[in-house]
């Protein structure tokens, strides 16, 4: 059983100090000293920090950065000096911060040596480092804290770990985090440790670095050109800054940026520097034996890359990657795209290749030599088909690019040699559509995967494709602090993680950073519910459900609220605010009212409202105001992130970025030319129809239509309905509206319609007190027209008084359906340990339930013996009066991720009926299923929709959802009875009697 800390733990661990903000990790450290705590600066003197000449490079530079940082924080430099046992601290200094490496470190091994310091928690133990206060270690030296690291990495790590909890976050420069000054730094005697991290390889891989990271690279680290060869600019002034982020991130693994650069070729620096940083490098899944591919074998290679017929001139190539590589650390891609599933060939590659790596670096044995395959797109497939590699050689598994990992090991996969791991996308380009303008994922998912990837034992390396890196900075940090410790985060703490990272950027209360938590949740939700990339105006429904303007309202209210934020924040967090947390709220908020009100304007166009012409420009202005955005997020600092946000992202025309962003259509009425039917235009909600006059949608007929008529019953969870009165034409009106009925209120009761003012949206209620069963209204709209006769409409309005017996608790059909969230379960039940459990935050509409926990067994059940949750409802009629309801489960898009022959599934139950299950398709080898795909697949509607049809009479029903399967996920239940409406969320939640 893992380890599993609850927020209170978490809490109390992050609570040692006021003012420390650290993400996760045990502090130790203060801004105020105590008696078991040990001076860094305190009375304008630092105490001087030790290393030994003979340490590793990198933990020389990083302990450069280690007292620049302190510098930072108080002003105060403190000296660095290469020491052994037989120097001297100068002015009468007897204490020290000694840094170093165990076993690479002459003063570390000798302070061990003389002390006795038990170094057993970190010794043999990947990147695990400790630090405490030792008496005595050095003569002269009375008392040292030492910083102690298992490996070069370990005491990488260890120094910035501590010097993020200084209060230097890993982002200071790529997101111009301020450094919160602080006159005094304190630790406690006790330190700070960490023992190995859950991912032996953390990484991210840039990727399709054009047009924001390339351009803003070029403008910055080049004088105008690129590399000779390869026009990039990717040199080792860039990488050096990405370096630095890696490790203070603690991340291990770098991809370069591929698509029009070749990190080898482009700065021959590249490479060695990486090295003695301390990054290993890979090369994308793509880009075998650390050579890229395509750039590299333009330049270099000879015939077409296809090893079937041009073997030994790859061999050849690849031969210098192996050679280039051999003098540092690094991870061997294996393998080869592109050569269409001849698995033999394929099989014989990968022997190449080992044999390549056995003459290079001279040795019988290439286990040593890390080594990856990784099984993406068709790749898998061929894995599928039976293609193996030696035992050594760690898997990489990958998602279907849109975050669903489509694979894991299986049990009988767990004991390879190699290992395995995860390649994910947080950035994609291809198929259904690209998305890579701005951070479309929720780290309740994140987690939700990677969980599964540490109890499947998926953990040698991760890989997360980002993009250009920005504005994924929060989303990289999270799946590099998960994969660095995986025990301290639970579903039920991760808010805390969003909180603590705001409190550590912007130095906020805690208050205010809890609100920086849900404005990022929610911009998270709004922005994977659908990628921006593939909105349109007709996303949410104009119609039903009055979804358009809630989400409308949404936007709104989570732009107020990080304009809040923004406004209190002193000018110096501005910059890194806007660049972490209120551009992409308001980039997001204005291409989603954006598409919103074009489909506004070109449905009140479709019925003849004068309105429309007001959305029209609303259009254009936002339009605009996108790249006025993009121009502030530009200007920051001098233009210190000139063209970060280069990326188009509005209308694509096919799956690739359009080349230009382009307004949506909208459209115009003539606004000096009055509608035919007249200066009044009526529309009740819940139609695409308009009155008076003709409009496909009044009838089935299309053309001299009935007037309208409205039903509204007691259950219908926004309570009551409107009827839009709007302009037809630019003759001003007043209109009165009145009904025949006491038991149904209007307000207002009338207006006054002009071009200035459009339109005037009534509301009808009823007092239910005094309706019985079904009963009509008549609802009169007269209106005093200017200059022209009277015109005047009547509305049927039908309200029906549902009751459900007393006793009853559940939810209640309204509006011809019951809609539920799947948290909101009655009863649940556990078997065997595993239980439906909450996904706090995950998905579309509220939060999902899952089977917890994930454990490695994948256990499964037969239909109707597993766990299973249960849902209370009440019906009033069913599908055209056949008896029968329609349950559709709406599920999270997971994949089957235990082989093709353990297909995800659901059952449901409704009463004592035979449950039903659905199993989920599977795609051929190496494919996504088929329902995968298109703008209404599963990645689009980031959903699975199950529907299963039951036998349920009117009254009071109980579904009940098994589990089947593992790693299911469960978000809502929509029961049609009828009259469920098409709606992007589906209903809103129904109302619950208790
Ligand atoms: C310590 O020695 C190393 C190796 O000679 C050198 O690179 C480094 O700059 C020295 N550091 C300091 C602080 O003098
Ligand atoms: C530490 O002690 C061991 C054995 O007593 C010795 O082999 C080693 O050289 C010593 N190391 C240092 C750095 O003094």
């Amino acid at each position: 059983m893992r380890l599993r800390w609850s927020s209170s733990v978490l809490s109390a661990l992050l609570a040692f100090s006021v003012g420390v903000h650290a993400i996760g990790q045990t502090t130790c450290v203060s801004f105020t000293s105590s008696r078991s705590s040990f001076s860094i600066v305190s009375n304008k003197k630092a105490t001087p920090v030790l290393i030994s000449e003979d340490d590793w490079p990198g933990v020389q530079r990083a302990a450069s950065d280690f007292v620049s940082d302190i510098q930072q924080v108080t002003g105060v430099k403190p000296s660095l000096t290469n020491f052994t046992s037989s120097s001297k601290l100068s002015g009468g200094e007897n204490t020290a911060i000694i840094v170093g490496t165990l076993g690479h470190s002459t003063l570390i091994d000798e302070i061990v040596n003389r002390t006795h310091l038990d170094v057993s928690s970190v010794q043999g133990q990947w990147e695990a480092f400790m630090a405490k206060e030792v008496s005595n270690p050095l003569p002269g030296i009375s008392s040292a804290y030492v910083i102690i690291g298992a490996d070069k990495r370990g005491t990488i790590f260890g120094l910035y770990d501590h010097s993020e909890q200084f209060g230097v976050s890993p982002w200071y420069w790529w997101a111009d985090v301020p450094t919160t000054a602080n006159s005094q730094i304190f630790v406690e005697s006790s330190g700070c440790s960490h023992s190995s991290p859950t991912v032996k390889y953390r990484g991210i891989f840039l990727n399709d670095e054009q047009p924001a990271l390339q351009n803003w690279a070029m403008e910055k680290f080049t004088n105008g050109t690129g590399a000779a060869l390869t026009g990039s600019p990717f040199n080792h002034l860039f990488y050096t800054k990405l370096f630095e982020l890696l490790l203070r991130l603690k991340a291990n693994y770098l991809w370069p940026g591929a698509s029009c650069s070749a990190f080898c070729v482009d700065d021959d620096q590249n490479q060695p520097l990486a090295d003695w940083y301390g990054i290993v490098m890979g090369t994308s899944h793509e880009e075998p034996m650390m050579r890229s591919i395509p750039v590299e074998w333009s330049l270099f290679g000879v015939g077409p890359w296809d090893y079937g017929v041009n073997m030994q001139n790859i061999y050849n190539f690849w031969v210098v990657g192996a050679e280039r590589a051999k003098p540092y650390e690094g991870i061997f891609t294996m393998g080869m795209r592109g050569d269409a599933g001849d698995i033999t060939l394929l099989e014989q590659i990968v022997s190449d290749q080992r044999t390549i790596l056995s003459n290079v670096f001279n040795t019988s044995d290439v286990t040593t030599i890390p080594q990856m395959w990784c099984l993406y797109k068709e790749v898998e497939g061929y894995y599928d088909d039976g293609m193996r590699v030696p035992d050594d050689i760690t898997l990489l598994w990958t998602d279907d690019n849109y975050g669903n990992i489509r694979r894991f090991p299986l049990p009988s996969e767990r004991n390879r040699t190699g290992g395995a791991g995860v390649y994910y996308h947080y950035d994609y380009v291809g198929d259904p559509r690209d998305y890579k303008w701005i951070a479309t994922f929720q780290i309740s998912k994140t987690f939700e995967q990677m969980s599964t990837a540490v109890a499947r034992n998926a953990t040698e390396i991760w890989i997360v494709n980002v993009g250009d890196l920005k504005p994924y900075e929060m989303g990289i940090e999270f799946f590099i602090t998960y994969g660095w410790n995986s025990s301290i985060w639970d579903m039920n703490n991760l808010d805390s993680f969003v909180s603590s990272w705001a409190q550590r950027e912007f130095d906020l209360s805690t208050e205010d950073s809890d609100e920086v938590a849900s404005i990022i949740a929610n911009v998270s939700r709004f922005n994977a519910r659908r990628k921006p990339e593939m909105l349109n105006g007709t996303t949410y429904s104009l119609i039903n459900y009055r979804e358009a303007d809630n989400m409308l309202a949404d936007w709104q209210a989570v732009n107020a609220s990080a304009t809040r934020i923004f406004n209190k924040l002193p000018s110096s967090m501005h910059a890194a605010f806007f660049q972490l947390v209120y551009h992409p709220v308001q980039a997001s908020a204005t291409i989603g009212t954006m598409w919103i009100y074009a489909g506004i304007n070109n449905l009140r166009v479709s019925q003849a409202r004068l309105s429309a012409n007001g959305y029209a420009e609303m259009v254009r202005d936002l339009f605009e105001q996108d790249y006025e955005l993009e121009l502030e997020y530009h200007s920051l600092l001098n233009e210190h992130r000139d063209h970060m946000m280069d990326q188009t992202h509005i209308m694509y025309y096919y799956w690739q970025q359009p080349m230009a962003n382009t307004m949506p259509l909208v459209s115009r009425v003539q606004s000096k030319k009055q509608a035919l039917p007249g200066a009044m235009r009526i529309v009740p909600e819940g139609t695409q129809g308009a009155w008076p006059g003709d409009d496909m949608f009044d009838c089935a007929q299309q053309y001299s239509c009935p007037n309208p008529t409205m039903f509204l019953d007691a259950f219908v969870p926004a309570g009551n309905r409107y009827i839009d009165v709007g302009a037809g034409g630019p003759t001003p009106f007043t209109f009165t509206a009145t009904s025949n009925a006491s038991w149904l209120s209007l307000s207002p009761t009338g207006g006054s319609i002009s071009p200035s003012s459009p339109e005037q949206r009534v509301f009808v209620s009823v007092d239910w007190s005094q309706v019985t069963d079904a009963e009509y209204a008549l609802i009169s709209f007269n209106a005093t027209v200017q200059d022209q006769p009277p015109m005047s409409l009547t509305v049927t309005f039908v309200a029906n008084h549902t009751v459900v017996p007393s006793g009853f608790t559940g939810f209640v059909e309204g509006d011809g359906g019951v809609s539920i969230e799947a948290i909101h379960a009655a009863r649940n039940t556990s078997v065997d340990g595993i239980t439906w459990t909450t996904l706090p935050g995950y998905g579309n509409t509220l939060s999902a339930v899952t089977p917890w926990p994930r454990g490695g067994e994948d256990r499964n059940f037969t239909v109707g013996t597993g766990p299973s949750i249960e849902y209370d409802f009440y019906t009033f009629n069913t599908v055209n009066e056949t008896g029968n309801i329609t349950v559709t489960a709406y599920m999270g898009p997971s994949l089957n991720a235990l082989g093709p022959d353990r297909p995800l599934a659901v059952a449901m139950q409704v009463d004592s009926d035979e449950p039903q299950v659905t199993y989920f398709p599977n795609g051929a080898p190496g494919e996504e299923p088929a329902q995968w795909d298109t703008l209404d697949g599963w990645a689009a509607d980031n959903l699975i929709f199950v529907p299963m049809s039951f036998v349920a009479p009117p009254g009071a029903h109980t579904l009940t959802v098994w589990m089947v399967e593992p790693a299911v996920i469960l978000e809502k239940v929509v029961i049609d009875t009828g009259g469920v409406q098409p709606s992007y969320l589906g209903p809103p939640e129904s109302i619950f009697i208790s």
